[in-house]
């Protein structure tokens, strides 16, 4: 795979924090990133809910509260990572505006890059990939997110990826580009 770097050096994004429902393609998007980063020999690390939620967040459930605490361990540790020299590559729902707000702030002015991986409730119901959304309607899961919990969609983030329009393919090509690097 050949990239020209559009920009002349590298962009200054650090953290890309892709923030969308359960199902939605953030995981996909930021594994196939992961890759492409690292076939650039640019080094980048994955930060996933689900596989968080198995080790350093596992005390952390569902609750609004505790998705607050989720959010903000994965920001400052987005945070550590890039102070690191890595591209830090975030997928968790994140479904509050001002939790995403606030990992923001953890970064300078052009480092931070919201992604909206975008796929309506309908659509990530649809795919079911993991059983999650059976189990939420049939009173089996409480709180869970676009059923009985609240997500918030980012009213202005830098890229929106609708993951309905775009294979994630596409979308990691239009993540690329707006790091300044593309095929
Ligand atoms: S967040 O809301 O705190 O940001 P996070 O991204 O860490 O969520 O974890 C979401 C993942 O946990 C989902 O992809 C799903 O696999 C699993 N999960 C289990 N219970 C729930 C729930 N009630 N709501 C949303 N996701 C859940």
């Amino acid at each position: 795979m050949f990239f020209n770097n559009l920009s002349g050096d590298l962009s200054s994004v650090r953290c890309i924090w892709l923030t969308g429902l359960s199902g939605a393609g953030k995981s996909t998007i930021a594994g196939q990133l992961h890759q492409r980063l690292s076939a650039q020999g640019l080094a980048s690390c994955v930060l996933d809910g689900d596989r968080l939620r198995t080790g350093l967040n596992a005390d952390l459930g569902f609750s609004e509260a505790d998705r607050i605490e989720n959010v903000r361990r994965v920001g400052e540790v987005a945070k550590l990572m890039a102070e690191a020299g890595l591209i830090v590559l975030v997928a968790v729902i994140s479904p509050y505006r001002e939790q995403r707000r606030l990992a923001r702030g953890l970064f300078a002015e052009g480092e931070f890059v919201e992604v909206f991986v975008d796929a309506p409730l309908l659509e990530c119901e649809r795919r079911d990939t993991k059983g999650l959304y059976a189990k939420a309607r049939r009173g089996e899961l409480k709180n869970f997110t676009g059923i009985d919990s609240e997500y918030q969609a980012p009213e202005a983030p830098e890229l929106r990826l609708s993951t309905v329009e775009m294979d994630a393919q596409t979308c990691v090509a239009l993540v690329l580009r707006r790091l300044g690097l593309t095929d």
